[in-house]
């Protein structure tokens, strides 16, 4: 990360919530700590919960002390860091909220002896409340467009929940802001190892030649959880995995693997050849709707040696939900590099093991020249994500000894031997970026809208037709019986090996 010392303040909207302390102010404090912020920096949280700015800076001294990647912080400098740490209380619904920030940030930024900042704007905020937020920051004065070069809005997910819904939150944005000024966040994209996707085929030349129809038979894609709904059992009942994970995280790894290598390492250019996959996304047809898509829920099971209880009986869901929490596909990207070659995504809660990762099987050499007992494994290289981040190689080696046996080996690169720090979290990069300007970790409106079109057909054909149950899979088990079969009638099967785990 690279050291940038205009003068920022960030605020947060929805400065009480559960995502300010777990993920955003640690992350703005490890920047801190690691010299990232500029020196003049300021936070300002805004949430509906009463409090004094003493008040906010206990809380935040809390949050940074149990869930920063620091452990036990410098008590010094979390106290600097702190220092510039203030909250104004409203409901976003009011306009005198507005007046109050407003006054809040002009004292701020003056005693910082700081004029026009970079100012960053985040909503940290349930969906429903982004379209006030947006009309009262226009309204007061505190998205001015003659200053669209330096006031940005970081937006959370979900960005809409359909193609029709994603388009009027666009529009509602771009009232009050410039395209340039928007953060659409997924912090998938600030993790290391979904960075280095790119890194890896495009900073080698060895990998890159082999990306292509010629010598990859297929691709898969993992998001399995071990974990179930966590409290949030209200919220994802009215999403599903198809919502939650697929039309952001998993389509944005599908982006990362298919794409053409940009012209440029700049955010129009990486974006726009993101977009170009999605475009290339063969859409489904009804037969497909139909018969090739897997919708899966779990029951009850065991999942390491604990019962676990169906997601029908998860607290705040509907007894009677037919809600995805697993969801298997195949796609094919129509164009020149990839006709032909099939990618299989799949997502899971409470499956057998906790992953995500990308597998790229490859084509079987030509010919087989060694007789032995069986064909030797096809090579597999394996991208994985999460946990246990690092980068696998499967080829095949000859067991020592007389006779010609073949065994695949694995070639192997894991972050946590391989360098001597951990990598930092996801938003710790993200916040980085936004206030430096930098969008190309961000999803383009377009981005999002194609990732929309790819899932909302799905999402029409379960609500035209509820009558289809969704099928039933144990907790613990790899999902239904179905998403293996959806593979298998290919000739292939899943890949369920997890680095590190016996
Ligand atoms: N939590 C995560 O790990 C996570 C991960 C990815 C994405 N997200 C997204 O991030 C956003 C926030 O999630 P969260 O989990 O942090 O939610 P949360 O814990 O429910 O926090 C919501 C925040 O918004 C404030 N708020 C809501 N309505 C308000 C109103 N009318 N006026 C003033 N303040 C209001 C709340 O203030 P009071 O509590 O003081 O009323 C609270 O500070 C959501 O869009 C979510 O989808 C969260």
């Amino acid at each position: 990360m690279t050291q940038h010392d205009t003068p920022a303040t960030v605020v947060i909207f929805g400065a009480s919530g559960d995502l300010t302390k777990r993920k955003l102010v640690p992350a703005l404090f490890m920047l801190k700590r690691e010299g990232h912020l500029p020196s003049r920096f300021s936070l300002v949280g805004v949430a509906r919960r009463e409090k004094t700015d003493e008040e906010f800076r206990g809380d935040m001294g809390e949050a940074v002390s149990s869930f920063s990647r620091a452990g036990s912080p410098d008590r010094a400098q979390l106290d600097e860091f702190l220092s510039r740490t203030f909250y104004v209380c409203g409901d976003f619904a009011n306009v005198e909220t507005y007046k109050w920030l407003k006054t809040k940030l002009d004292e701020v930024e003056s005693a910082a002896g700081v004029k026009d900042p970079v100012r960053l704007y985040y909503l940290a905020i349930p969906p429903s409340e982004f379209p006030v937020v947006l009309e009262h920051l226009a309204a007061a004065g505190l998205s001015p467009r003659d200053q669209a070069d330096r006031i940005r809005i970081v937006i959370e997910k979900p960005f809409g929940h359909d193609a029709e819904s994603g388009r009027v939150l666009n529009a509602q944005v771009h009232r009050t802001f410039e395209e340039k000024q928007v953060y659409r966040i997924d912090h998938y994209l600030g993790k290391e190892t979904v960075q280095n996707i790119l890194v890896f085929r495009l900073a080698n030349g060895i990998f890159e030649p082999l990306w292509n129809r010629r010598y990859i038979d297929h691709v898969q894609i993992t998001v399995a959880e071990t974990l179930g709904v966590e409290g949030r059992g209200g919220y994802f009942d009215e999403a599903g995995i198809l919502r939650d994970i697929v039309q952001n995280h998993m389509l944005q790894l599908l982006c990362l693997v298919g794409m053409e290598p940009p012209i440029r390492f700049d955010a129009e250019q990486v974006r726009n050849e993101k977009v170009k996959v999605l475009m290339a996304l063969r859409p489904f047809g009804a037969e497909d709707l139909a018969n090739s898509i897997v919708r899966g829920q779990y029951v009850g099971g065991d999942i390491a040696g604990a019962r676990v209880p169906a997601y029908r009986d998860e607290p705040s869901v509907d007894p009677h939900s037919n809600t995805d929490t697993y969801v298997a596909f195949r796609v094919f990207l129509d164009n020149w590099r990839w006709a032909g070659v099939p990618f299989y995504l799949r997502a899971g809660k409470r499956l057998a093991g906790r992953t995500t990762s990308i597998a790229i099987h490859f084509r079987r050499p030509p010919l087989t020249l060694f007789r032995q007992a069986r064909a030797p494994e096809p090579n597999l290289l394996l991208l994985q994500i999460q946990p246990d981040e690092g980068i696998w190689l499967r080829v095949g080696s000859k067991r020592p000894g007389g006779r010609v046996e073949i065994d695949p080996v694995e070639l192997q690169f894991r972050y946590s031997t391989t360098f001597d720090q951990g990598p930092p979290e996801a938003y710790e990069r993200l916040l980085l970026d936004a206030m430096h300007g930098d969008s190309t970790l961000f999803a383009r409106e377009d981005e999002v809208d194609y990732a929309w079109r790819v899932v909302t057909p799905m999402l029409e054909h379960w609500k035209a037709n509820p009558g289809v149950p969704v099928t039933l899979y144990p907790a613990g088990s790899w999902g239904p019986l179905e998403g293996d079969r959806l593979i298998q009638a290919d000739g292939r099967a899943w890949y369920n090996e997890i680095p590190g785990r016996d």
